[in-house]
């Protein structure tokens, strides 16, 4: 006999993670036909030629000569001190804005945008982010008793849709006293996509407008690919911006080790708070320090000394930002290589910009991307179209997948 013994209050809660389905698919497909014949689109993380994930060589070098202890002891809910500092270094660069900033360490980017949406949304009120998203934000939201809500990423011209922003923003800041508003950018995931600088200046044109009429408004920076969008300060400019903004205006940047330090397993970040007002800031220790104590505790030990370690070392520095330039060029080749042939065989790819994944809209992705499974090219199935990963295909085997994918469109019927 069935038996449930979760909270009714847990009901429905079942993960439909299509990325990980899609992934079982391609170990399948390898088992099958072996790994050369099979294109691996659907993987979250930077692969090496032969399909491998990669690791930046300063980290591997580093991570392997670290004492024991950095690994077995405990460190602080907030994070070790002098992680805190490093991480606002490498999460600003040159473009520390003026005002003040506090980093509290979390488990990885995830954990980042969960202490933002814990502390800085109500309960049953309503979180807003783009339609083109990454997924997680829906349970990272209903997991605590908020509703995810979207407005469209894009405009009739494929620019950021700051009107539908505007409408948005207005209509959920008459019912709710305060709004917390996700972006991630640069190099959005699923789209490659990235705000100008004219976006920006809208985005807190809206915000400073609603906070005016007493509204108390976040924004979360999500910049989980930031390290794979360009140069680091040309990437960063933004963040200036952020230099005194009404008191009722705060913004939080989801800083992760995962994709920019290749170290994505190991579970490291930091939320990082932005504001003029000094008792913002150390309120947002006290609350986040709470959510983190209830939520992990504290965080790896080992990943926090490695960033500290890197940071502080101008030379290793360097050397560890040519690595990962290496890895990032590389993805453009790739992306390049995608883009081209997808302009050529008039596949309706979103405008990429940069970072680990490009999208193609699709009313069935699912359908699409078994179509493509056909040709051995494995890819996402996202609720609003196919999400194909440069981050983790050759460029060798990156020829022809456009025009596969352009022919697995039209044998599904788009
Ligand atoms: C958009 C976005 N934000 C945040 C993250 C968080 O990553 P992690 O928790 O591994 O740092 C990811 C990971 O895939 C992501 O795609």
């Amino acid at each position: 006999m069935t038996m449930y013994m979760a909270s009714p209050a847990r009901e429905g809660k079942k993960l439909n993670d299509v990325i990980f389905q899609a992934g079982a698919k391609v170990q399948a497909a390898i088992a099958a036909y072996g790994k050369e014949r099979v294109v691996n689109g659907t993987l979250g993380a930077f692969a090496d030629d032969e399909g491998n994930v990669a690791c930046i060589p300063t980290v591997e070098t580093l991570f392997r000569s670290m004492d024991m202890r950095d690994f077995i002891c405990y460190a602080p809910p907030v994070g070790l001190p002098a992680y805190r500092d490093a991480v606002l270094k490498a999460a600003f660069a040159d473009q520390r804005p003026d005002a003040y900033v506090a980093a509290v360490a979390s488990a990885g980017g995830t954990g980042a945008v969960h202490m933002a949406i814990a502390n800085y949304s109500d309960v049953g009120d309503y979180v807003l982010t783009t339609d083109w998203r990454w997924d997680a934000y829906g349970a990272l939201c209903s997991e605590i008793g908020r509703n995810l809500t979207t407005f469209p990423l894009f405009d009739d011209t494929r620019h950021f849709h700051v009107a539908a922003l505007e409408k948005k923003v207005s209509e959920l800041c008459r019912q709710q006293d305060s709004l917390l508003l996700i972006l991630n950018t640069p190099a959005h995931n699923p789209t490659g996509f990235a705000l100008s600088e004219a976006d920006w200046d809208a985005v807190l044109a809206i915000a400073c407008k609603e906070a005016a009429q007493g509204k108390r408004i976040s924004i979360l920076v999500d910049i989980a690919y930031i390290d794979y969008a360009g140069e680091k300060n040309d990437v960063r400019r933004f963040m200036k911006k952020f230099s005194s903004l009404p008191d009722k205006v705060f913004v939080m940047l989801a800083f992760s080790m995962s994709k920019g330090y290749t170290m994505y397993g190991q579970r490291a970040g930091a939320l990082v708070g932005i504001s003029a007002n000094t008792s913002v800031i150390d309120e947002f220790n006290d609350v986040v320090l709470y959510s983190a104590r209830a939520a992990w505790s504290n965080i790896n030990r080992g990943a926090m000394t490695l960033l500290t370690t890197i940071q502080n070392d101008a030379a290793l520095c360097r050397q560890f930002e040519a690595e990962r330039h290496a890895f990032y060029e590389t993805i453009r080749r790739r992306a390049a290589v995608f883009m081209t042939e997808a302009k050529e065989c008039q596949l309706a790819a979103l405008p990429y910009q940069s970072g680990f994944f490009i999208s193609i809209p699709a009313k069935n992705s699912a359908l699409v991307c078994d179509k493509l499974a056909d040709s051995l090219i494995f890819a996402g199935p996202l609720a609003m179209g196919v999400r194909f990963a440069v981050c983790s295909v050759s460029e060798r085997k990156m020829k022809g997948v456009a025009s596969a994918m352009k022919q697995a469109f039209i044998a599904a019927g788009e």
